[in-house]
């Protein structure tokens, strides 16, 4: 299915007020590694309160031994601290990373941020070697963006929230 034709599945569970919010997230995670072929685990990581590391809230896929994860450490507490997309065409290439099954051959994490601040992240594993582009990182970039608007709900334009 095409990132486009995704959008509105992934907007309609996240606005779900029946659900709870890791419900939704949960969502998120199972309608991208169900419908995107090349998403083999999908999951969001989330900074551990006021401590430098990163916790596994949600994620689709096979369970993973790294449900924390101190800054600085792998792709995902690389982009902690960077606050940076990073795309990995091949793990193998690469020194800092936190290997979590041995069919992964690729990865990309985009940082997640609620009011300018990187409170976390979306985390894609791929066995498919050099599959993303571009289009990945704005469709990642885009559900994170609607992510944070569940996190952090704007009032509406005209609206105070004073
Ligand atoms: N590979 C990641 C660790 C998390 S797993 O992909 C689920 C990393 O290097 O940070």
């Amino acid at each position: 299915m095409t990132f486009k034709a995704l959008k509105p599945q992934v907007s309609t569970i996240l606005k779900d007020k029946n659900l709870k919010v890791d419900d939704r997230l949960q969502g998120v995670c199972d309608i991208l590694k169900e419908n995107i072929p090349h998403y083999n685990w999908v999951g969001f990581y989330f900074k551990n309160g006021d401590k430098a590391e990163l916790l596994l809230r949600k994620f689709a896929g096979k369970p993973t031994d790294h449900t924390v994860i101190p800054f600085g450490r792998g792709i995902c507490g690389q982009v902690a601290l960077s606050n940076q997309n990073f795309m990995v065409p091949d793990v193998t290439a690469q020194d800092n990373y936190i290997a979590c099954s041995i069919d992964v051959k690729s990865e990309i994490v985009v940082p997640l941020f609620v009011n300018g601040e990187n409170v976390g992240q979306i985390d894609i594993d791929s066995n498919t070697p050099d599959p993303f582009t571009e289009e990945d990182e704005r469709f990642l970039e885009w559900v994170n963006e609607q992510v944070a608007g569940m996190l952090s709900p704007q009032p509406p334009k005209g609206e105070s929230s004073l």
